[in-house]
């Protein structure tokens, strides 16, 4: 086989995606639509999550074995949508207060810490650990009473008349952003994702290695969950809401 029969061969197979749950659909969503000749596969690991409150060296094996299943299945890229990176919001701040919302493991990260220490002086950044909030994406919660008591409880001690951001530092806060606007009322604050830069990122990189496809494929998205259950699937194709796939 020639080189470039190779290459295309390769640009067929799927791109990867994984999280310790359904929060890296919010990533998948906008991937979805920027790259929709791709093929897709996103595995869920909600029998392991939440991954954010447990020590380094287990999310390590766990990601890991999820990584090796991918792999197994033959993807040409993977996207590890999990405990997204926050510097880009932090770097167009104006001096107000930023709030970093994120599971407990990212906010311990050194690459966290290294950023708070680089930015201190330009920003008043003040992490929020949001222990439990993925839960409610995980259970399909995305609104109510007891998710705005939730954002009450972590985010009334530190709202200032200053806030002028909230960083989404976990891929499973996105879906909860209808009723945290509720929760803020008329505040203009503005409320940062990083999935599509994360999406943005992962076509660059695969441009840049010729891996996109060029053919005329109707891209596909496949849904898998360690937790084996149907309503996990069926809550997962909800939240990704793209009536046009399969
Ligand atoms: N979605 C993951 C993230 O972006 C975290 C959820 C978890 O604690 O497993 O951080």
């Amino acid at each position: 086989m020639s080189e470039t029969d190779k290459l295309q061969e390769k640009q067929k197979l799927p791109i990867g995606f994984m999280d310790s749950g359904l929060g890296g659909l919010s990533v998948l969503r906008e991937a979805v639509k920027l790259m929709p000749k791709e093929d897709f596969i996103y595995y869920g690991d909600s029998l392991h999550a939440p991954y954010g409150v447990k020590p380094q060296a287990e999310i390590r094996e766990l990601t890991f074995a999820v990584v090796k299943k991918l792999l197994d299945m033959g993807i040409k890229g993977l996207a590890v949508a999990c405990n997204t990176a926050t510097s880009a919001a932090v770097t167009e701040s104006h001096g107000g207060r930023i709030l970093v919302m994120a599971t407990p493991m990212t906010l311990k990260q050194e690459k966290f810490q290294n950023l708070l220490a680089k930015y201190r002086e330009q920003a008043d950044i003040v992490p929020v650990q949001c222990d439990g909030l993925m839960e409610f994406v995980e259970h399909g919660d995305l609104d109510g009473q007891e998710l705005d008591d939730y954002f009450a409880e972590k985010l009334s001690p530190v709202l200032t008349d200053d806030t002028e951001s909230i960083v989404l530092g976990c891929t499973h806060y996105p879906f909860l952003k209808k009723e945290l606007r509720h929760f803020l009322g008329d505040r203009d604050i503005h409320l940062i994702d990083g999935s599509l830069g994360t999406s943005r990122e992962l076509m660059r990189r695969l441009k840049v290695q010729g891996l996109l496809r060029t053919d005329d494929h109707k891209g596909k998205v496949r849904i898998m969950n360690s937790s084996g259950r149907q309503e996990l699937i069926d809550l997962s194709l909800k939240l990704l809401n793209l009536p046009d796939y399969e």
